[in-house]
């Protein structure tokens, strides 16, 4: 015989179960399939919008660029490799020649040399990389230099020269493709900045402060393309295992020469770059591509800048004084 109580205990259970099995689980496995299908559909589009795309990548001789050159060139874009060193990239074009046949449909890419501390090469090089397949859908302003040194041992013309790189070269480069995008109301700008875009770091102000004007000036160029069709895509990313600091200059000018213990323990370029294919793919307007501390550095500058001050002063003893030991 059973009690009045544990009868209704059993109505309750096969009730819940009931309302599991004809409610929860279907809405659950609804939303985890319209999900995938989202992602699924996500992915065709930005395949789409990848494939056949005249996409120009700046500093494609060695690290991230030329990892994002080569994950473009194989999701069949037509690629143009910019870059000062004729021969790595010529060398590159091979390579990326050789590996064609184990992938889908690719195209050859084209090749463009120029120096972006040029201010007078830049509209030359633009010629030249619209002549490669009569027009340009992407550009990744990627090209750049790394600083290291003390403001007060620095020679202005260091500051100079990493903001003619970093800054005025892809500023002067953007303008000058941008109204052949304008004209066909399609392009998408693409700007590697760093999370020094966002945070500055002691012993890195000129690098800090060509990669903060560049978050400056292409958000504003987001805004005023809007209604011209125009893509804008800021990318800033934390340390990547690259020659960045090899190739960095020093205070007096000379190169630094060594890599940093920050950029050996960084993340790899051939992860970052199809992150930033991704990125480009669904269009994405700033992405900040860093680790948990750096990501919660960014927020404390911004909500808790007094702490962020701080925490930088304290960074900045600590580098002056492992140097003089
Ligand atoms: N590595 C990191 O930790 C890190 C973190 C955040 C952001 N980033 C950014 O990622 C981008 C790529 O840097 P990377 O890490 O790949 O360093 P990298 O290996 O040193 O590559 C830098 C590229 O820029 C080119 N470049 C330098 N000066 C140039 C000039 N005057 N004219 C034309 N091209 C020039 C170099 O070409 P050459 O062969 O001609 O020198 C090279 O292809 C940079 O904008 C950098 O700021 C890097």
């Amino acid at each position: 015989m059973i009690s009045p109580s544990s009868r209704k205990g059993m109505l309750k259970e096969r009730a819940m179960d009931l309302v599991t099995q004809t409610t929860i689980l279907p809405l659950l496995f609804g939303c985890l399939g319209i999900f995938s299908l989202f992602r699924l559909l996500q992915r065709t589009r930005s395949k789409a919008y990848l494939r056949n795309a005249v996409v120009v990548v700046t500093g494609a001789t060695s690290g991230l660029g030329k990892e994002c050159a080569r994950v473009f060139h194989a999701a069949g874009a037509k690629v143009v490799l910019c870059g000062r060193n004729v021969k790595a990239l010529e060398e590159f074009t091979r390579e990326l020649a050789d590996s064609s046949s184990s992938q889908g449909q690719t195209h050859q890419p084209c090749v463009v040399t120029f120096d972006l501390a040029d201010p007078g090469a830049i509209a030359p090089a633009a010629a030249e990389i619209l002549q490669c397949f009569g027009y340009v859908d992407i550009l990744i302003n990627n090209a750049g230099i790394s600083y290291r040194g003390a403001i007060s041992d620095t020679i202005v013309d260091v500051d100079r020269k990493v903001m003619e790189i970093n800054y005025f070269g892809p500023v002067a480069l953007t303008k000058a493709l941008l109204p052949s995008m304008v004209e066909r109301k399609r392009g998408h700008i693409v700007a590697i900045s760093s999370i020094q875009g966002k945070i500055s770091i002691p012993f890195r102000s000129a690098y800090a402060a060509s990669k903060h004007a560049t978050q400056a000036f292409f958000d504003c160029l987001r805004a005023e393309m809007k209604d011209s069709d125009i893509e804008v895509t800021v990318i800033s990313p934390g340390y990547i295992h690259t020659n960045l600091s090899v190739n960095a200059v020093t205070a007096d000018g000379s190169r630094y020469g060594a890599l940093d213990k920050n950029t050996a323990q960084g993340r790899s370029a051939v992860e970052v770059a199809q992150d930033i294919f991704d990125a480009v793919g669904k269009k994405k307007k700033d992405v900040l591509l860093t680790d948990f501390l750096p990501t919660m550095a960014v927020y404390i500058r911004t909500l808790a800048p007094r702490l962020f001050f701080r925490i930088m002063a304290s960074r900045a003893r600590k580098e002056r004084k492992s140097k003089n030991s």
